[in-house]
């Protein structure tokens, strides 16, 4: 499997080097060089752009960096290319916000020019306030060794509430490889907020590997700028690979609201979760568990799975190196993270841009303990207008209606699942237990079962010649005689261009469908389909890319392609209005 895996992996990669200039691989970003500094002149017409999520005007952007609010203000930092829809030449760019939905581009915030410190890149990195209020920023800089270090940037004017200029006032990254430290310089890098014990010590990792470890190294200082490596790692996982940009913060046992990392020391109401960004196959994984301040470890649940293939994960879509911050303003974690295109570079090339963030979410640790609820900020939904409800309406076997008076290319749609006859779940094959994501490539839309595919098709063409459709399949397990929710996000048919990555997604939902009503939400913007399940137990983002169903040519229905009914106790949806995003980065 993994030796196919890398084989295909290989030819790709020389079918890129000879068709598209690829000259060298850094921290796995092929770098074009062919298409750099193009001052071309962006198409017109733009049916993927984008209306509610956040995206610059032009260029490639990738890892979200240094997410906070100050002074009623959040900031958000990210990696942007200025020079083309590929990645290369990367600064931290940065735009403002007083509600996480309308942006201003601020100046490029920090730009690679110190040949100590960062002039062969600045990457990736975190943002910390500290006990007087004061925000910093640590990030990783490539030296003109071509080294990866930590370097420290601070804030010129703290009374200026947006932030808009930052000095590197330091001539030496403050961390550093060595000989002695046996750090590997070209992994090394991702710096996470920074947590106060209370031994008034600062501790933050940075991500890692030593061989097929994956590592987050520990640094501790007691005034943020000295700093000095523990010899034992926060933590470590066999087998992992790189751990790009490492998050360890603390979620409440019982709510929804949050604690800032550096007040949780001595809350005893409190779990940790550490989340790795996994470089080998770019997923985020995350585990729930409890540190101890005195050995400075970190200890996942017993039972946790520590791998970014059935380990849970943020995202069961395309959603890699995310952040999150501590928000006081409104006491509660919100989250950021990237979504890269499927499309091919040459398409990116010719629209002019790649990547979006996906929208702010809120995280929270679920009544059970053992894993997070994440859905988008509460804020997202001052720009839903013109509600459209059904109620009580029953699905029966392979049943299609159209969801009309909706901007189906720009909508958020709501819809709760009842009436399920649960002794008619279909048995599941237990090798199918373990591997979700393929259960939902063979058993697609199209694949008739009893309870279930039914769900949403999404970015529809009138004659459904593309969708996108995100479903619900119930299974029943014979072994713990409990029933099973399949979530999948179907894009075999999102686009009538063959040259997109249609893989499907998938993964179990954890909710017991004799107890709870199904809920599904899912927010569709033109080329970007997120879907939550039971409160964002589970989510997936998808990326479609469809040529008919584009603007007031794409429709939205609902579905039930299984042999039993099922009913829709109530579905609403709701055009989006556009976010705005305004200013010149
Ligand atoms: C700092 O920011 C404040 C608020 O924006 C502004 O009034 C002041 O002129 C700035 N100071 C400097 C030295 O730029
Ligand atoms: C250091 O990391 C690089 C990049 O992943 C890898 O190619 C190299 O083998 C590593 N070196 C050692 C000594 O582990
Ligand atoms: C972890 O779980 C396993 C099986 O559920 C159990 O046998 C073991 O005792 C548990 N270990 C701890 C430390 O609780
Ligand atoms: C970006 O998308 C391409 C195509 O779908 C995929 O091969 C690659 O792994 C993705 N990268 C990340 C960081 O998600
Ligand atoms: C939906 O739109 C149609 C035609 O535009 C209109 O006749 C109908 O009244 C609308 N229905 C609702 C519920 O707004």
């Amino acid at each position: 499997m993994v030796v196919t895996y890398l084989k295909q992996f290989l030819l790709l990669l020389v079918i890129f080097i000879v068709l598209c200039d690829v000259e060298v691989i850094k921290a796995s970003h092929p770098v074009y060089k062919g298409y750099q500094s193009l001052e071309t002149t962006l198409p017109k017409n733009q049916p993927y752009r984008t209306a509610f999520h956040f995206q610059p005007p032009r260029n490639w952007i990738n890892d979200p960096n240094g997410p906070m609010v100050y002074k009623g203000i959040y900031h958000l930092f990210y990696q942007y290319n200025p020079k083309g829809a590929v990645w290369g030449n990367i600064v931290w760019a940065h735009a403002t916000s007083s509600d996480l939905v309308n942006w201003e581009h601020r100046p490029v915030a920090i730009s690679p020019i110190e040949p100590n410190l960062d002039v062969s890149g600045a990457w990736s990195g975190s943002a910390t306030i500290l006990q007087d209020g004061k925000p910093v920023i640590l990030y990783t800089g490539v030296n003109s060794q071509n080294q990866q270090v930590q370097n420290i940037a601070f804030p010129k004017n703290l009374s200026d509430p947006y932030l808009i200029e930052w000095t590197k006032p330091l001539q030496k990254p403050i961390m550093a490889p060595t000989i002695q430290n046996q750090i590997n310089s070209s992994s090394f890098r991702d710096p996470s907020t920074g947590w106060l014990g209370p031994d008034n010590v600062w501790r933050v990792v940075v991500g890692s590997k030593i061989r097929r470890r994956g590592v987050a190294i520990l640094y501790k200082s007691r005034d943020f700028v000295h700093w000095s490596k523990v010899k034992k790692p926060l933590h470590s996982a066999q087998g992992n690979g790189m751990w790009e940009c490492p998050a360890f913060y603390p979620v409440s046992i019982g709510s929804r609201d949050s604690v800032d990392t550096s007040k949780s020391s001595h809350d005893l109401n409190v779990k940790y979760v550490l989340k790795v960004s996994l470089d080998d196959i770019k997923h985020d994984y995350y585990t729930v568990g409890s540190y101890s301040y005195h050995t400075d470890t970190y200890t996942p649940n017993n039972g946790s799975i520590e791998n970014g293939f059935s380990g849970l994960r943020y995202d069961y879509g395309k959603f890699y190196a995310s952040k999150s911050f501590y928000d006081g303003e409104k006491n509660r974690r919100v989250l950021w993270g990237w979504v890269n295109e499927s499309s091919s570079v040459n398409d990116d090339v010719k629209k002019g841009w790649s990547g979006v963030m996906a929208l702010p979410r809120r995280v929270w640790l679920d009544k059970s303990g053992k894993q997070l609820h994440i859905c988008p900020v509460q804020e997202i939904k001052k720009l839903r207008r013109d509600p459209v409800t059904l109620t009580n309406h029953v699905l029966q076997p392979t049943s299609l209606i159209q969801i009309n008076n909706v901007t189906a290319a720009q909508a958020d749609v709501e819809i709760t699942f009842d009436g399920l006859d649960l002794s008619k779940a279909e048995i599941i094959d237990p090798s199918w237990i373990s591997k979700p994501q393929m259960l939902c490539q063979e058993k697609g839309t199209s694949v008739r079962g009893s309870l279930g595919p039914f769900g949403l098709k999404v970015l529809a063409s009138k004659g459904l010649e593309e969708y996108t459709s995100v479903f619900f399949r119930i299974f029943k397990n014979v072994q713990t005689n409990q029933n099973m929710v399949l979530m999948c996000s179907d894009q075999s048919r999102s686009s009538l261009d063959n040259d997109v990555d249609k893989s499907n997604y998938g993964t179990f939902v954890d909710v017991d469908p004799i107890q709870e009503k199904l809920l599904l939400r899912t927010l569709i913007d033109h080329s970007i389909v997120e879907s939550f399940a039971a409160e964002g137990k589970a989510s997936i983002i998808a990326r479609a890319y469809p040529q008919l169903a584009i603007h007031r040519a794409a429709y939205l229905y609902a579905f039930n392609y299984g042999s039993q009914s099922v009913r829709i106790s109530k579905l609403s949806a709701w055009s989006m209005k556009r976010a705005q995003i305004t200013g010149k980065l």
